[in-house]
């Protein structure tokens, strides 16, 4: 079940998305002393984040010492490469607010073989939620993104991981509890390293953030095309507790029907 909400103007979704985190991160520190929060790549975060750490936000006590941050992707680069994720969350965010360097928990680029990269970051993660192999762990919020080919995450279309999520059969027991896997993107000449389908979805919140008219039939596609996770893989995002939430602008919203445009 997806949730919109549609913006005017871009501040908007932003500013928005900040007031949200800072809810849910108080509240979760309140009630468990932790908050673990997914941050997603590419550009649209920078504009959140520059919302995040201005100054209307930096007296609105963020507990940043408590907040735990993950990555839903990484692209196979050195860690200080400007196309690296973290590189850019460390340049927005991190290097802005007082987190605690032990908290901030990168994907990985330095393995010889990307699925070692995989492997361990799946490790990083039973360690720090103190999970079995046949759990998953419960990230507090999830932010995720949306390209222009309906991707999320590094969930690229057709892609095999895209293939056994897209179809509960060929899930087996080796993939069914893999919560980190590496794909080699051909179109990008570039190995890419993304949560699953599974631990995306067991969240507690899930805030897809998607700006721009570059991105509206992407948009219209998954939320309102013909269900074909292999063609629009953001539609294997289907949050299990409950509805998943889509921030999005005018333009990026421009070719949703009527209908949902009223929101
Ligand atoms: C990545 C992301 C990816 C991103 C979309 C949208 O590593 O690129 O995780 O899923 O969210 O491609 O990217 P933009 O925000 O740059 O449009």
């Amino acid at each position: 079940m997806n949730e919109f909400k549609i913006f005017p103007h871009l501040h908007d979704v932003f500013q928005t998305a900040a007031d949200e985190f800072v809810r849910r991160a108080v509240d979760a520190v309140n009630a468990k002393g932790v908050f673990t929060v997914v941050l997603a790549g590419g550009n649209t975060p920078k504009s959140f984040f520059d919302v995040l750490t201005s100054v209307k936000y930096s007296n609105k006590q963020i507990p940043w010492h408590h907040i735990k941050f993950f990555f839903t992707d990484e692209r196979y680069v050195p860690a200080n490469d400007p196309l690296s994720n973290s590189h850019m969350a460390n340049q927005y965010l991190f290097a802005k607010v007082p987190v605690l360097a032990e908290n901030i928990f990168p994907i990985p680029t330095e393995f010889n073989d990307p699925k070692d990269a995989a492997q361990h970051y799946e490790w990083t993660l039973r360690k720090t939620f103190r999970i079995k192999d046949n759990e998953f762990p419960q990230f507090d919020l999830i932010y995720l993104g949306l390209g222009e080919d309906a991707h999320t995450a590094s969930l690229m279309p057709f892609s095999d991981v895209v293939k056994t999520y897209s179809d509960p059969q060929t899930i087996n027991q080796e993939t069914k509890y893999q919560l980190v896997v590496a794909l080699w993107v051909a179109k990008l000449k570039m190995y890419r390293i993304t949560l699953t389908p599974p631990v995306i979805n067991n969240a507690a919140c899930i805030i897809f953030l998607v700006t721009g008219a570059n991105k509206a039939s992407a948009v219209s596609a998954v939320l309102e095309g013909s269900n074909d996770p292999q063609r629009y893989p953001a539609q294997l995002i289907v949050r299990v507790h409950g509805k998943t939430f889509w921030y999005l602008d005018q333009d990026a919203a421009g070719k949703l029907n009527q209908i949902n445009k009223s929101k």
